[in-house]
């Protein structure tokens, strides 16, 4: 990619997923980079990558929810001289609660995935500017769209990083910054096969299912995620501003996902028979779902714009997109 290789680039949720294939990328792209997470294991994650590319990768350990250390951080970057040109905002907290969430629950997601993004992002904007410009990336989702049962919290998040990117766009174009929003699909991470082993699933199988959700038939890898990142950091991506970048294997898009629970159904047999119920489109729904599925943990459907997919959300994981 063109305009990447001495730049800094500062990656928040550095220390696995899609978050360390980003880092990776924008190393091998010949950044300087800075790994920020507040697990320790980005230590490692910075030093594998460093190794494997030659190219320096810093580990900085901060909890994005706490703004004092976003102030002391970019206070030390302003001392020491640090001016990124690449900043992703990538870091995510993860809670799935729909109209009984909390006030604690909005806290604990609002305070990373918006509230830190932000803090972060404000206290980057001065450096980067001092550096003639660059490129902010945030990653939101295919959730960004649509809504998803029991998933408000989540899905909001990612609703505000679209909107928090077009407004940041007008704002930031003066000072020569880009800032645009990349919506993964179902991207195979870690945490997918944490997920299938919490509900006693056979990853194959749910590999199969989530797959088919997708025009390409099957899930994203996290390197095809940061490539996308990679080219809106880069100079390639010049003319691009205040964009979503799908990249979701066509999932979005994918009229066909109705087909799986009945929406697609109940809205061509509208003419020819009585409305379908609610009761008879559970029953469909359970008829197409293998009996281990039901088992694994609690479903629910979701009905996009123009289609529908699943979730199985047990008590303690998640399945995200
Ligand atoms: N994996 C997918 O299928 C998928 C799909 C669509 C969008 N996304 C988005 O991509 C991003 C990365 O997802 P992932 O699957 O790699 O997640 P992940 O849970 O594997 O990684 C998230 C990283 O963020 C770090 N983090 C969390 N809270 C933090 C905080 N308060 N301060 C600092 N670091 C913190 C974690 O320690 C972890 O290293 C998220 O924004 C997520 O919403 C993921």
């Amino acid at each position: 990619m063109r305009g990447l290789a001495g730049k800094t680039a500062v990656v928040t949720g550095g220390a696995q997923g899609l978050g360390e294939a980003i880092v990776r990328r924008l190393s091998e792209e010949g950044c300087d980079v800075w790994l920020l997470d507040r697990s320790e294991s980005g230590a490692d994650t910075a030093q594998g990558i460093a190794a494997e590319t030659g190219h320096p990768v810093r580990f900085e350990r901060i909890d994005l929810a706490d703004a004092g250390q976003i102030a002391a951080l970019a206070e030390r970057w302003k001392q020491d001289g640090v001016h990124p040109a690449v900043l992703v905002n990538n870091a995510a907290a993860f809670v799935f609660k729909g109209v009984e969430a909390t006030s604690a629950d909005w806290d604990r997601i609002l305070d990373v995935n918006v509230k830190g993004t932000s803090a972060l992002t404000g206290a980057v904007v001065p450096l980067m500017k001092a550096a003639g410009g660059g490129s902010i990336v945030n990653l939101s989702s295919v959730s960004g769209f649509v809504g998803q049962r029991q998933f408000a919290t989540y899905n909001a998040t990612k609703f505000a990083l679209r909107g928090l990117t077009k407004c940041w766009a007008y704002d930031l174009a003066p000072d020569g910054i880009r800032v645009n929003a990349v919506c993964p699909g179902y991207i195979r991470t870690e945490a997918f096969e944490k997920s299938c082993e919490l509900l006693g699933i056979d990853p194959a199988e749910e590999d199969a299912r989530v797959s088919k959700l997708h025009m390409l038939g099957r899930q994203g890898r996290a390197e095809e995620v940061a490539g996308a990142v990679a080219f809106l950091a880069s100079d390639d991506a010049s003319f691009v501003t205040g964009s979503d970048l799908m990249v979701d294997g066509g999932l979005y898009g994918n009229l066909s996902n109705g087909r799986i629970n009945g929406a697609v159904k109940s809205y061509s047999t509208a003419s020819r028979g009585p409305p379908e119920t609610a009761a008879s489109r559970r029953s469909t729904t359970q008829k197409k779902l293998s009996p281990r599925l039901r088992r694994g943990g609690q479903l629910f459907t979701s009905t996009q714009a123009c289609g529908t997919h699943f979730v199985i959300r047990p008590s303690s994981t998640h399945s995200t997109t």
